[in-house]
């Protein structure tokens, strides 16, 4: 009997998170078991609980526990005659602790960031030591010049006007080696450029600050507390301008600079002490590195590539004479061979630096690039080695592995997980690259359950949603577009949804509600402050919506065009009834049985409004689009039969092309699974002409395009008012193949993968797949291959504990349950497998 991933809060071993109640979890790879869990408390406190399997996914302890203190937990299982246990941490941050340190700032403001140091004159042998610390815009803390920890960007990118995340670091070993303290404060998002067209400077605060904690306890058992105050020095670092969108400039032959140090004044002091609340954002590292290739453009420019677009930054090796000025550029595309990088708007994107004389390994501090493509100038003998770009994104777990017979999806699904790497870098981003990379909520709705399938994203999400609550508090219940809202006034439907629909998808994947208790209140106040602004006339249809946004159907025509066909009254209405029943089905688990009715009725009541405007009597939807049609079979509105129809006859009528936006798309593919259509959702997906997923890939794309024709045919960009590689919307095409090619469902009834549908669907095309997934319950494997045209080889995988219940394809309808256990088998399929059309069979394409 196995034991293992054990996580508090969804995080192995936290120091220094948010928990108000811990939650347990973890895998044990054993039929019927009964756990036991014992939890001791550095400060002498004990608890223990009993658990059912069921718990394993993840179940809430409200124990009362202390600031700064570490906690083990003991896992001990018991399966019949068998017992196994396993160990693990965490440990609290300051809680609500009163800080001792004061907010200290520089006395004069220049672009050139400021460093803060002191030495910590110890009084005898550390036994241990942390440091919690907040600093604005963003820090880095250093001991002896060392830097601590790995982590990036940080305290993270949150709604800095409501509440400021501490990080907590186990210094004991550091300390010991040296105890000169220093801390480095750049712009970030706080202070910097930062917002919607990238117009706001210094939106959140205008000062650069810090506070920070060192807790000492030497080996006799005192303690001691190190704080951050008017005895701290000033000086000047070689940052001479650090910029989130426009990149950092370091200059070495700045003359050394001190300054005076002040604190912040009372109230700006008190303010800001009461926002701090521990950490929720998972680390922000670096991950993956790659070497670059050098080559000439016809314009006679120095460019290296990465060969994949991703968001990172680099070290950089040089020794070049004093005053000689360095400049790196990034950018996502060549065109006609050349460096680009025209469609990042207003972001500069670029590295800066004036040597002085030395051999330096350089790296940016505060600022990160989206981008394939490096100009480089200024270095005399340039050599690719001296040279790495790192990717860098959350310390996110990849939980997904999909493979298939097809070399140009299996570059699609590495695109999609690029896309997902690239835009979760502490927020959900819409890009990586120009001047947004905001948390837009449509985006990060649609593409959730893609990245629920990819990696584990409990922690990430958590602290979206935590900053989307937070927002919603100051702002009615309204959900701004993008969180943080950084200045963003409005709201829109199927994108202000994402605070009812993300925290659902986290219940589905990963099986632990607490999320969901977590997020109840601001579910509702969503839900509230639709209905308030809809009113008794519909007002809700009438605001600006975004609708089917980017969708191949606007009345307007134009390359540029962001306004998709279908009526955004409509889908306004549609997400209305969406998230009503989602916080009906919430209130249901939370045993909220007032809730439940009341939701259901206002569900009702959406849906009798939507039939009375946007269908005719017998049922058929009156706004002909793809989406619309999607959208009827999705929320089962109206007649599913003209749906279907009407799905059919709009898509056979665009040459089997589709014609959808960033609602619709997500859920054409599996509507036409759903609705007996899977030949052409499997057309669709290997469509390599425009618009469609692989052609983007014949196009060179490493990642998701935002808009169908962001490249033309030839390769050159369509706009560049809003066009970026690096979206990672469109990338929701994988969940299909989870879905519905792997076939692999967890199910609403036993949520967190213990009970599963697997129901895979093969296509010739593309010969086998090959997918493993790592669920909170245990590893599912699924494989298909096809012999010939008449046989299917299926080996499936159950982990231990969990149930599926598997549908073979073409197997005359059979079903079974499986679990704990693996199927290998040939069969003869009812009948023969057919090949999906190629693209030159469908005709010439209307748009
Ligand atoms: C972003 C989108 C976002 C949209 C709002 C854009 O600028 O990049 O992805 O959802 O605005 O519709």
């Amino acid at each position: 009997m196995k034991l293992h991933h054990l996580r508090t809060c969804h995080l192995e071993n936290p120091v220094g998170f948010q928990m108000n109640a811990p939650v347990f979890s973890w895998i044990v790879d054993a039929e019927t078991v009964l756990s036991k869990i014992e939890i001791r408390g550095a400060d002498g406190s004990f608890y223990e609980t009993d658990y059912s399997r069921h718990d394993a996914l993840g179940t809430r302890l409200d124990i009362q526990l202390r600031p700064r203190t570490r906690y083990t937990w003991t896992l001990s299982v018991k399966n019949g005659q068998e017992c196994a246990k396993a160990e693990a941490f965490f440990e609290t941050g300051k809680k609500g602790e009163p800080w001792q340190a004061k907010w200290i700032a520089e006395k004069e403001a220049s672009e050139r960031l400021p460093i803060f140091y002191k030495k910590l004159l110890l009084k005898g042998n550390v036994a241990s030591a942390r440091l919690y610390i907040c600093g604005l815009g963003l820090y880095e803390a250093y001991l002896g010049g060392e830097k601590i920890g790995d982590a990036l960007l940080t305290p993270g990118c949150n709604d800095y006007t409501d509440w400021l995340q501490v990080q907590t670091y186990d210094i004991t070993k550091e300390i010991q080696r040296s105890a000169e303290l220093s801390i480095l404060l750049g712009d970030g998002w706080y202070k910097g450029r930062y917002g919607f067209n990238g117009c706001l400077d210094g939106y959140y605060g205008k000062t650069r600050t810090v506070i920070a904690e060192v807790h000492v306890t030497y080996e006799d058992g005192s303690t001691e507390c190190f704080i951050t105050d008017e005895s701290w020095a000033m000086k000047r670092s070689n940052i001479a301008s650090s910029s989130i969108y426009d990149g950092e400039k370091i200059d070495d032959t700045l003359e050394e600079e001190t300054g005076e140090v002040i604190l912040l004044e009372e109230s700006e002091q008190k303010r800001l002490t009461a926002l701090l609340t521990d950490n929720f954002s998972i680390p922000v590292r670096r991950q993956e590195d790659f070497s670059v290739e050098m080559i000439g453009t016809p314009a006679g420019e120095l460019v290296v590539d990465t060969k994949q677009n991703l968001s990172g930054v680099f070290s950089l090796r040089i020794h070049e004479p004093k005053g000689s000025v360095i400049r790196l550029q990034f950018g996502e595309v060549l065109q006609d061979g050349n460096f680009y990088r025209d469609n990042l708007r207003s972001a500069k994107q670029e590295f800066v630096y004036v040597s002085d004389g030395n051999e330096h390994v350089l790296r940016p501090h505060f600022t990160f690039y989206g981008f394939r493509y490096i100009k480089i100038e200024g270095i005399t003998n340039f050599k690719p080695e001296d040279l790495t770009v790192h990717a860098l994104y959350s310390d996110i777990q990849m939980t997904g592995k999909l493979t298939t017979g097809h070399a140009k999806v299996n570059r699609l699904i590495q695109n999609t997980i690029w896309g997902m790497k690239s835009n979760f870098v502490d927020v959900p981003t819409d890009c990586p690259q120009r001047d947004e990379r905001m948390g837009w909520t449509g985006d990060a709705q649609a593409f959730s359950p893609t990245a629920m399938y990819l990696a584990d994203t409990y922690a990430f999400y958590r602290k979206f949603l935590y900053d989307c609550k937070k927002e919603q508090e100051a702002h009615d219940g309204m959900v701004p577009d993008t969180i943080p809202a950084a200045g963003m006034k409005g709201c829109s439907s199927v994108w202000g949804d994402a605070t009812c629909i993300i925290p659902w998808n986290m219940y589905l994947f990963y099986g632990d509600k607490s999320i969901l208790e977590e997020h109840y209140d601001s579910m509702v106040a969503w839900v509230e402050y639709i209905r308030k602004v809809d009113g008794d006339n519909h007002g809700y249809r009438k605001i600006f919506h975004y609708g089917d946004w980017l969708a191949l159907d606007s009345k307007t025509p134009g390359v540029a065009q962001v306004r998709g066909g279908t009526d955004e009254g409509f889908i306004a209405d549609i997400y209305y009834r969406k998230s009503a029943l989602l916080v009906a089905k919430t209130a249901r688990l939370l045993g909220k049985e007032a809730d439940v009715l009341k939701y259901n009725q206002l569900a009702d009541k959406i849906l009798e409004g939507i039939l009375y405007e946007y269908y005719t009597p017998s049922g058929r939807c009156a706004i002909d689009t793809q989406t619309a049609a999607v959208l009827s079979l999705l929320e089962d509105i109206g007649s599913q039969e003209r749906a279907k129809a009407q799905l059919k006859e709009l898509l056979e009528a665009n040459y089997g092309m589709l014609k959808t936006g960033f609602v619709g798309t997500p859920f054409l593919c599996p509507m036409l699974s759903e609705n007996g259509m899977e030949k052409m959702a499997w057309e669709l997906l290997f469509n390599e002409d425009y618009p469609g997923w692989l052609h983007e890939v014949n196009l060179g794309a490493t990642t998701v395009w935002e808009r169908w024709n962001s490249l033309d045919e030839d390769g050159h960009i369509s706009s560049t008012g809003m066009n970026s590689l690096n979206h990672y919307t469109y990338g929701s095409i994988v969940e299909w193949i989870w879905k519905y090619a792997a076939g692999l469902r967890p199910l609403e009834e036993e949520p967190g993968f213990q009970k599963v549908c697997i129901a895979p669907s093969v296509s010739w095309q593309m010969k086998y797949l090959d997918a493993e997934y790592a669920s909170p319950a245990g590893t599912y494997k699924i494989h298909w291959d096809l012999p010939d045209k008449q046989h299917i080889h299926i080996l499936i995988t159950v982990p231990v504990g969990c149930e599926a219940l598997i549908m073979l394809p073409h197997s005359k309808g059979e079903v079974f349950v499986m679990s704990g256990e693996t199927i290998d088998r040939v069969y003869q399929t009812d009948e023969p497998l057919m090949e999906e059309l190629s693209v030159e069979d469908k005709g010439e394409v209307v748009s």
